[in-house]
């Protein structure tokens, strides 16, 4: 890496127009295949996908909602150095659409959560589960065969974690109070994972996935300490957790401990600390389907969008980012206390470290604000009690030392030619005049932002940077509204190639073309202010110059998230998230849907999320 291709040779595709039409659409030269949507069987008995599937079936097929993803070489090596035919594609499954998963909600009027709580305030019990499979994140290995058409390979490697998944507690609040249930009294295991946003990728070859809107899947009854309290958790004394789980006629306790309100008489295990198990970053070795999942608390608890690491250096810390999205949270990034060796380094070296919170000043400067125990306020007088303590408080603890509260950090990535970092913020309808600044300039930011700094020193462990504004999102000035209108690096108006709304994913591929993401939510695409960009869609971007050219739009209803290609950069991945969102209650009872992407025969098949394989018809290298 290192050395930036000739600038002439970035970007070079023409851009193409917005679409609103239900299919993707490419530049001129390029060919795609829809891949692995969900429901493909990956192991076990390969049970092939229909509505009827039951929860047994989805826990051996590719999960909902597809996110943030990566392609592993076979080999499992450097990630620019393996195979680019063969591999383990590992993807993320945000969340789930329980309309379109069951054969009992076809042509129903489903309330909140989109699910059936019968007349005895039960929900039937499999279909919990069902839904309890589709999340997680799916591991499969994949071949590149004839016409550059991608194929599933039954292989050992194959595996799903679920929001079943046995899985270990690492890191300072690893036995703390905090963390011990009634399934784990030392408060050394958890189960399963919840709301896998974006994941990274570590110096070591593993995969990390997020823990990002874990909050409403529990609910408290109104007992709403603040780790719960601060996070969302539903207190209602009548509230539910999102898919009312803790419903589940068996009343298992796999189910029943999303109601974290149920409290037992041994204060050491009862079901209020299960929302402490949640909101991590996790790891796990993909080549190993015997490793056990870790969630690294020394991360911190919030709602992860994702986490993307530093390029390793010898004898240097490990560093990485992560953004808490929701609106006026921070960004963060991790500083391991021991050096990185490429002999040795694993995951432990993300359990002890420190913690820091960006402040961004109007000076166009920054500091890293440290978020450890016994400093900046961090202490028993201001109710913070242990490292634990302010880990599991980590927004609590970044509002204490100052941090900048942001629009909504989604996804970061380095660029590897200067490593300059760069973040989206995908927008912000509550920044207000007061709240106003300069890293978020824009008041009611409909269409977001990115961001981008530079360690001083050009050292990712440096306490503080210099930042600059990379793009405002937004229209072409069609709106003559000045918080509404987008510019680039220079200034300048967006074009008609590169006007976008609610940039989310993002990834810097080795020749640092930015690849950026949008994430329009469901209820304004297509609409309003919105109307004009169309469905979510894809851009590359020059870090150089500014320019942005769109280089893909997706069907109707969904976000377009997750890319990364193949090593020789001739195959690219992405996935295409909850199309057809955009259906209400009503058309869904009258058996119709905005979209049937992507099998086109909506009487067999809901619209279901999927990946989607781009290549160049001449081999090329995807974007130039
Ligand atoms: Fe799951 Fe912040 O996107
Ligand atoms: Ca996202
Ligand atoms: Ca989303
Ligand atoms: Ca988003």
């Amino acid at each position: 890496t290192g050395t930036p291709a000739p600038e002439a040779a970035l970007l070079g595709f023409s851009a193409i127009a917005t679409s609103v039409a239900d299919t993707i659409v490419v530049p001129e030269g390029y060919s795609y295949q829809v891949f692995i949507p969900w429901g493909t069987p990956i192991t076990g008995s390969y049970p092939s996908f229909s509505v009827n599937n039951s929860g047994a079936d989805q826990a051996e097929q590719i999960g909902m909602h597809h996110d943030g993803m990566h392609f592993f070489p076979i080999e499992g090596q450097d990630p620019f150095e393996g195979s680019s035919t063969d591999g383990l594609l590992v993807l993320n499954h945000e969340y789930v659409e329980p309309r379109f998963m069951h054969a009992s909600h076809a042509g129903q009027a489903l309330g909140s959560g989109g699910v059936i709580v019968a007349g005895d305030g039960t929900r039937n019990t499999d279909e919990v589960l069902k839904e309890m499979n589709a999340h997680g994140i799916s591991i499969v290995r994949v071949r590149k065969g004839m016409d550059n058409r991608w194929s599933v390979q039954p292989d050992m490697l194959n595996r799903r974690i679920t929001a079943l998944t046995p899985m270990e507690l690492h890191g300072p609040v690893r036995g703390s109070s905090f963390v011990r249930t009634l399934y784990s009294p030392t408060g050394t295991l958890t189960r399963g994972t919840l709301n896998n946003c974006a994941h990274g990728v570590t110096p070591w070859n593993t995969y990390m996935f997020s823990e990002e809107n874990w909050a409403g899947y529990f609910r408290n009854g109104g007992d709403n300490p603040r780790e719960h309290a601060r996070y969302g958790v539903n207190a209602s004394p009548t509230g539910r957790g999102r898919y009312a789980w803790e419903l589940a006629a068996s009343g298992e306790d796999q189910y029943v401990r999303f109601d974290a309100s149920i409290k037992t008489a041994d204060a050491t295990g009862d079901y209020r600390n299960e929302p402490n198990c949640f909101g991590w970053m996790c790891e796990v070795d993909p080549f190993d389907p015997d490793s056990v999942p870790k969630k690294r608390t020394a991360l911190g608890r919030f709602a992860h969008e994702g986490v993307v690491f530093a390029p390793a250096a010898e004898g240097r810390p490990v560093v990485c980012y992560s953004g808490d999205d929701s609106t006026f949270q921070y960004i963060y990034k991790f500083v391991s206390a021991d050096s990185y060796n490429a002999a040795t380094a694993s995951g432990s070296l993300l359990d002890n470290g420190i913690l820091y919170v960006a402040r961004f000043n109007s000076d166009g400067t920054g500091e890293w604000l440290p978020l450890v125990y016994g400093q900046n306020g961090l202490t028993p007088d201001n109710g913070f009690t242990s490292q634990a303590d302010v880990l599991v408080n980590t927004r609590l603890a970044a509002d204490r030392v100052g941090g900048t509260p942001m629009d909504r950090p989604e996804w970061g990535a380095v660029d590897p030619a200067n490593g300059d970092v760069y973040f989206t913020l995908t927008n912000n309808s509550a920044r207000n005049t007061a709240s106003e600044n300069d890293p978020n300039p824009r008041v009611t930011n409909r269409h977001g932002h990115i961001i981008r700094w530079a360690e001083a020193g050009g050292d990712h462990s440096a306490t503080s940077f210099e930042w600059d504004m990379f793009l405002l999102a937004g229209d072409g000035g069609e709106s003559g509204q000045v918080n509404l209108t987008g510019r680039d690096l220079n200034g300048q108006v967006l074009g008609q190639e590169a006007y976008m709304s609610s940039p989310d994913g993002l990834w810097i591929d080795r020749d640092s073309r930015i690849w950026i993401q949008t994430d329009i939510g469901e209820s304004s695409q297509n609409t309003g202010v919105f109307e004009i960009f169309g469905n979510n869609q894809m851009f590359a971007a020059n870090p150089q110059t500014g320019e942005i050219r769109r280089f893909l739009v997706g069907p109707v209803g969904q976000e377009i998230t997750g890319v990364i290609t193949t090593p020789d950069q001739r195959t690219m991945f992405i996935n295409v998230q909850h199309p057809g969102a955009t259906t209400s209650p009503a058309q869904w009872a009258a058996g119709e849907a905005t979209s049937s992407w992507p099998d086109n025969d909506l009487f067999n098949y809901p619209p279901r999320s999927a990946t989607v394989v781009i290549w160049k018809n001449d081999g090329g290298v995807i974007g130039s």
